[in-house]
């Protein structure tokens, strides 16, 4: 069945390109974006090959004018439509303690994970206001539920996100537009294995040591697979219900509704 058209952000590795691989194959017009632009386009003819719509897109979520430029492109791509749904995946996630932690450490998981999504939803949100649809699904993290140490930037700009999501939701309320959130605890991807290597590097302790380490914060004792976090991403476009946060812990999906049923 085809389906309209969803901008994909951070779709270049790890879960982006996970969530553009389930979205093309459910029959949607995909926009590959991240800052990368040849891996956007490697995934983009990836999934054509496959049989899908998909459309590689340059964007930088930490500049207002990348922004503006890959929402005007995103409309020419799509024929003069602008896209019908967006997934707020691109994030960044760098670890410091509370005294290396500097302003623009803050600034900048700020910039990406909580400005960057809220401008692109302020930027599309006037076409789905005359469409009477749109839907978005913001990809925060378990770090927007609760606290970890050492990445308190990354941690605070998670919780702005999904208080973001939950104040947009109850604002549209029932205009047909829905805004979610996903919240992954630790999965398994290039994010990942990033944390592993710092992990390593200053504990000392062995790559597998590392991965188990954070497969054990995982309540369930388990990694996130990407695959998963897709599919809940793909369901929650698919759904009616808006101010959704759905938290995968490995092991169990569970729905919050923070907002009130
Ligand atoms: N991995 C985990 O354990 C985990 C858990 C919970 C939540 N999450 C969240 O899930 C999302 C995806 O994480 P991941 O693990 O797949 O990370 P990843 O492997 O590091 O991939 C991050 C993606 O975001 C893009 N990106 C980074 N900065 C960007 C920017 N300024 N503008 C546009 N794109 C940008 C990257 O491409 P370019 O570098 O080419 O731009 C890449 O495609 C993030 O929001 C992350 O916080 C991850």
């Amino acid at each position: 069945m085809e389906r309209g058209n969803v901008l994909v952000t951070g779709a270049s590795r790890g879960i982006g390109a996970a969530i553009a691989r389930t979205l093309a194959a459910r029959g949607y017009g995909v926009f590959v974006a991240a800052r990368g632009l040849a891996r956007c386009k490697e995934l983009a003819h990836e999934l054509e090959g496959a049989g899908g719509r998909a459309w590689p897109l340059e964007l930088d979520v930490a500049a207002p004018a990348s922004i503006a430029r890959a929402v005007a492109d995103a409309r020419e791509l799509g024929g003069g439509a602008s896209p019908a749904a967006l997934v707020n995946n691109a994030g960044i996630a760098e670890s410091a303690p509370l005294s290396k932690a500097t302003d623009a450490t803050y600034e900048r998981h700020m910039d990406v994970n909580f400005h960057g999504p809220r401008r692109l939803i302020e930027a599309l949100l006037p076409a789905w206001k005359e469409s009477g649809r749109g839907r978005v699904v913001n990809v925060a993290s378990s770090a927007g539920l609760r606290g970890y140490a050492y990445v308190a930037a990354y941690c605070a700009s998670k919780f702005a996100l999904v208080g973001y999501t939950l104040a947009v939701a109850q604002e549209l309320g029932d205009r047909g537009i829905t805004v979610n959130a996903v919240c992954p605890h630790y999965v398994d991807s290039p994010m990942l294995a990033s944390a592993i290597r710092n992990l390593v590097g200053t504990t000392g302790r062995t790559e597998a040591e590392a991965r188990a380490f954070f497969a054990g914060q995982n309540p369930g004792g388990k990694l996130v697979s990407e695959a998963a976090v897709a599919e809940s991403v793909a369901e929650l476009l698919e759904g009616d219900e808006s101010g959704l946060v759905v938290e995968l812990d490995g092991t169990e999906t569970k729905l919050h509704r923070p907002n009130g049923a």
